[in-house]
């Protein structure tokens, strides 16, 4: 069987080397995958938004289904176009996508259907935005709508500082198109994780949840990134916390979608923060999480290709086995020097011998003309270590992440540090 896979980062290349565990006959084309993905299968030079190329390529190869790993191409309407032309695909329609897209669609969706989140208006004024502001008083959080890369959030101490965010998203096109809406939000206090469900629009087969470490520094300082690194599992979420995502979140969330006509299939992810009150979405992203799914998969023992390939066929998940786990595991992100400003690329990387229970994730890596692997990219490799307990599973992949070489490196050495200091062993 053959599978595309879309997209060419470390979540991509966790995808192809999970599909491959679940059935090592499967063959991965990936558009444009890495030099990591590339051991794995075949890598085709082609943008993953190139919605009528990859749909040429789908079916020029004849595979069984695509698999959509970033954002971008389900905003660009890769999945309409796929099932309209009667390719199976792996993702939401280009609508369902707003769920992420659209922070504005997101949160009238979730206000309507008494979804818990916090309680947030949308302005185009910025006058009116810094009134709402002052009105619910520091700290207060303030969004751009759109797609931001990550960026579009603020989370004000001060009023000062929500005002200037305002100005600067409405006034000074500091986000383009994403920042001509923005939402001012009422500040929630708590740890977040990250939850991830495949559904068929409907059903909901849940992932444990993972947690996220995006600050740049040791200790969560410093400015935001993509993510340094992740774990799994989180124990404070609790079995309650996991039903409450479902029954509260997930299953009305998917009802709802339905109800505004665009059922959204594929991978959803919420990002839950835990408050007093019990959990409430930050935010859904419409695709898997990056790092989270690195920690993830390593950890997934039953199969994700059969609940994937029915998705995208568009069979429906009732009745499907509960997904299976076992072990914890670290992800340590290993970064380009200057991550997340601007960064250097090709500088020469030299990885250390490959090692049991550790798996080295290419995420912005290229071959130059030499076929040496050089750096491509701020997030250069997520390195997975799987062990019985969190502490190891750190231990080991730090120590593989430190092995790693190349001009500038950076990493964070404390993934998992919250739970490590609650004194949590998985059983
Ligand atoms: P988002 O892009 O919506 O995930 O927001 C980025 C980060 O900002 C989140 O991961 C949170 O840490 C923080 N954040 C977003 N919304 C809120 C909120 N209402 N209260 C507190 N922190 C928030
Ligand atoms: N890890 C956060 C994200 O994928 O958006």
């Amino acid at each position: 069987m053959k599978v595309l896979v879309v997209g060419g980062g470390g979540r991509e290349h966790a995808l192809a080397w999970k599909l491959r565990r679940d059935d090592p006959r499967v063959e991965i084309v990936a558009a444009p995958g890495n030099p990591g993905i590339a051991a794995l299968g075949r890598c085709v030079e082609m943008k993953a938004t190139d919605v009528a190329g990859l749909a040429a390529l789908a079916r020029g190869e004849g595979v069984a289904f695509t698999l959509v790993g970033p954002e971008a191409p389900l905003e660009a309407g890769l999945v309409d176009h796929f099932r309209e032309h009667g390719l199976a695909v792996f993702g939401p329609s280009r609508a369902a996508a707003r769920i992420e897209t659209s922070k504005r669609f997101a949160k009238e969706l979730m206000l309507a259907a008494g979804i818990p989140t916090a309680s947030a208006r949308t302005f185009s004024d910025a006058t009116a935005a810094k009134a709402e502001a002052h009105r619910l008083g520091a700290p207060v959080v303030v969004k751009a709508s759109g797609l931001a890369a990550g960026k579009g959030v603020i989370v004000a101490t001060t009023l000062a500082e929500a005002d200037e965010a305002i100005s600067m998203m409405l006034e000074g096109n500091a986000f383009g198109d994403a920042g001509h809406e923005v939402l001012v939000e009422e500040f929630m206090q708590g740890e977040e994780i990250s939850v991830f469900a495949l559904t068929d629009g409907t059903h909901v087969l849940p992932m444990i949840a993972a947690q996220d470490h995006k600050r740049v520094g040791e200790g969560d300082a410093g400015p935001n990134t993509g993510g340094m690194g992740a774990y799994a599992p989180v124990s404070i979420a609790t079995p309650q916390v996991a039903d409450l995502a479902v029954d509260r979140v997930f299953l009305p969330t998917l009802s709802a979608l339905r109800e505004a006509g665009c059922p959204f299939t594929g991978l959803l992810y919420a990002g839950l923060m835990l408050t007093r009150e019990g959990p409430k979405v930050v935010e859904f992203n419409c695709r898997f999480g990056d790092p989270e799914t690195e920690a993830l998969l390593p950890l997934m023992a039953s199969s994700l290709l059969e609940p994937m390939r029915a998705v995208a066929n568009g069979d429906s998940l009732a009745g499907a086995a509960p997904l299976e786990w076992k072990g914890a595991a670290v992800t340590t992100v290993v970064a380009a020097g200057g991550y997340p400003g601007a960064v250097r690329s090709g500088d020469v990387i030299a990885l250390p011998p490959d090692e049991e229970g550790v798996t080295v994730f290419h995420a912005g890596t290229r071959r130059d003309a030499s076929g040496a692997l050089v750096t491509a990219g701020g997030r250069v490799f997520a390195v997975t270590a799987v062990a019985e307990t969190l502490g190891e599973a750190q231990r080991r992949s730090v120590a593989h992440a430190a092995r790693v070489s190349f001009e500038g490196r950076q990493l964070r050495r404390d993934i998992g540090w919250r739970e490590l200091a609650r004194g949590a062993r998985t059983p």
